[in-house]
């Protein structure tokens, strides 16, 4: 009988440390329990308010009950003692149920308050209460990478998705394939893709420069664990110049070294069917426009030459198993596949890398520069040919969707 006592102590203390433990573990770039992220911070307070509610339960029912069992059990000297019965009170029935509710009602007021806190996708107000222009990207999933399309900015990238911090990032999400689940643990919640036409919106709002890393959260085929990918939270003021520079790439620069070169002309024969450099539209493989910078090859093994011969080689049938460069037709000398690396990696057209989301380096900015006229939100439609940049202000925005003749008009009445 004491052995069973002990026993159980043991394993009840065990879970005590267990949870301790777990409480203080995981990164912070990869953990919802050290939020960095507006979501996150909200979903962090919502895991720390059920469980406390929970514990209060716990101890309250734990207490009632070793008391319960240490007076009421069986006495030696009177083994037939029956306790008082109190099958039937009202007041304890009441009491009961009343308890319940009101702590069902404390958990549900923030949780129905922070559904839609972060649900809410609706430009944000600057101090002297004029709405700021939204960053829009268009995110896509794929078996297994994501590809980012900055709205309007004539911007695209895959795998490593970069954000000012301070300032929320709209997110407008589908997928070409299957289901996938955008979840970046320490900025915010999770937001599955559907590649059924229906879009998916969610707001990233990063609180401090980190590279922080992202994961696929929904079962999508044989790497789908490994679906990995990186938010980069830069300054504004650096965004604003990683913007620019991504701005400036058509794909046609010549690279420096004589066998970089070769490998751009291999690369655009062989791999800019379904790759692109320089901003496109989403096409099958990923945008490689400053694949010099990133932190991983294909999201999750260690950046280095010579991974990245033996990725182009074995078209990652080991490294990412069921990924759809294993159809590509290709057939390379591991020399040429060389000269492509050689390309590839020397693609970096700015200054501002995941380096910069680490030195504490912090320039700021309203981001004007990047909305150089009246934009409609969320919508593909902006121009980006600078006419009417005179009535620029970058403040306020046309909430329309109004194209360029038409916000034109309407810009002079706000
Ligand atoms: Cu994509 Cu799991």
């Amino acid at each position: 009988m004491m052995k069973g006592w002990m026993s159980k102590f043991k394993a009840i203390f065990a879970l005590i440390v267990l949870a301790l433990v777990l409480s203080g573990c995981g990164e912070p770039f990869l953990s919802a329990l050290q939020p960095k992220g507006e979501g996150a911070e909200m979903i962090y307070d919502l895991m720390i308010l059920s469980i406390v509610i929970m514990l209060f339960v716990f101890v309250v029912v734990m207490v009632i009950y070793t008391f319960v069992i240490i007076k009421y059990r069986q006495k030696k000297d009177d083994p037939d003692f029956m306790p008082k019965q109190t099958e039937g009170n009202h007041a304890l029935e009441t009491l009961w149920t009343v308890i319940p509710i009101i702590l069902l009602l404390i958990l549900a007021v923030p949780t129905v308050q922070y559904t839609f806190a972060l649900a809410d996708t609706s430009p944000e107000v600057n101090e002297e209460g004029e709405e700021q222009d939204s960053i829009w990207v268009n995110v896509t999933g794929a078996q297994y990478w994501w590809h980012f399309e900055y709205d309007g900015l004539e911007v695209s990238t895959s795998q490593e998705l970069y954000i000012p911090t301070d300032r929320r990032v709209y997110l407008s999400m589908t997928s070409q394939d299957v289901i996938h689940s955008f979840w970046v643990p320490s900025i915010d919640g999770k937001m599955d893709v559907n590649p059924t036409g229906n879009t998916n919106e969610m707001t990233l709002l990063a609180k401090e420069e980190g590279v922080y890393w992202g994961k696929c959260a929904e079962l999508c085929g044989p790497s789908h664990s490994i679906m990995d990918f990186k938010v980069v939270a830069v300054s504004p003021g650096e965004f604003e110049e990683w913007v620019q520079d991504m701005q400036s790439v058509t794909g046609e620069e010549t690279p420096d070294s004589a066998t970089a070169q070769e490998g751009q002309e291999l690369f655009a024969n062989n791999c800019m069917s379904c790759h692109a450099v320089g901003s496109s539209p989403n096409k099958i493989g990923p945008n490689l426009t400053n694949f010099g910078d990133r932190t991983k090859l294909a999201g999750v093994v260690e950046y280095n030459k010579e991974n990245l011969v033996e990725w182009i080689q074995t078209k990652g049938e080991d490294m990412k198993p069921g990924n759809h460069m294993l159809d590509a037709g290709y057939d390379l000398e591991d020399e040429e596949a060389e000269k492509i690396a050689e390309y590839l990696m020397g693609l970096s057209p700015s200054d501002i890398t995941s380096e910069s989301a680490e030195d504490s380096v912090y320039k700021d900015s309203d981001l004007s520069s990047l909305f150089p006229e009246e934009e409609a939100e969320g919508e593909g439609e902006q121009s980006q040919d600078g006419e009417s940049e005179e009535e620029s202000d970058g403040e306020d925005s046309s909430e329309d969707g109004a194209d360029e003749e038409d916000s034109d008009e309407e810009n002079n009445d706000e």
